[in-house]
């Protein structure tokens, strides 16, 4: 099972998210390698997550998560998305992206707690860490390697490099481990060969629908 992870970043309104969607599906349809041995997860802004979650409910192998989630639960706390509002409308979440850590001081107290909401209410964490110094929480079953320099920059790690993290992580032999840095439709088979690198997350890459076809298919 290979996982594919589309990290949509505060891009696109209703109508480009709703266009993506369309012009994903259409090709994805006519995708006769994309079997359930791929597992794929959009993760779109908050505002698209419901018009999705209704053109992606007979896709046995799509799936949708949130980019962050509260450390809260529901209550007044003015701007927040809390797990329970929306746990209907998604089965994962990421959690700690590098980005949170360094725009929004996001720290691992923080990142516990959302951690701890996400589980609460039956939303899987993908947890992001930017090399072998962060902290893994035990009940997380999926961690996303992203090597701060290799994010937006188009200087993706090498596959060697990245399993050598693996190991310095020091997962559970059961760990869904993934890797998310500058991936695109020419980098990424690279780490799909790998038994060790069980999926990908991808950013600007997954932006257009087409390419993010073509990371899919590239192995
Ligand atoms: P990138 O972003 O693919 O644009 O480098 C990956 C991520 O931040 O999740």
């Amino acid at each position: 099972m290979k996982y594919f992870i589309a990290n949509w970043k505060a891009n696109k309104n209703l109508k480009e998210g709703l266009l993506w969607a369309k012009i994903f599906i259409k090709k994805f349809k006519q995708q006769p390698n994309i079997n359930l041995s791929k597992k794929i997860i959009i993760c779109p802004p908050y505002h698209l997550l419901y018009p999705l979650a209704k053109m992606f409910k007979n896709f046995k192998n799509i799936f949708l998560g949130t980019q962050n989630l509260s450390s809260f639960d529901n209550g007044s706390f003015t701007g927040e998305i809390a797990a329970v509002m929306i746990k209907d409308l998604v089965q994962y979440s990421i959690i700690g992206h590098s980005e949170r850590r360094s725009y929004f001081s996001e720290t691992d107290d923080q990142i516990e707690k959302k951690i701890t909401q996400a589980k609460k209410y039956g939303i899987e964490p993908i947890l992001c860490v930017r090399d072998e110094k962060d902290k893994i929480f035990p009940q997380v079953k999926i961690v996303a390697y992203e090597p701060t320099y290799a994010i937006g920059t188009g200087v993706n790690e090498s596959p060697e490099k990245v399993l050598s993290i693996r190991k310095k992580l020091k997962l559970k032999p059961t760990t869904i481990f993934l890797y998310g840095g500058s991936v695109n439709e020419n980098n990424a088979r690279q780490y799909l060969i790998r038994e060790k690198i069980n999926g990908l997350l991808i950013g600007n890459a997954s932006l257009e629908p087409l390419q993010f076809i073509r990371i899919i298919n590239s192995c």
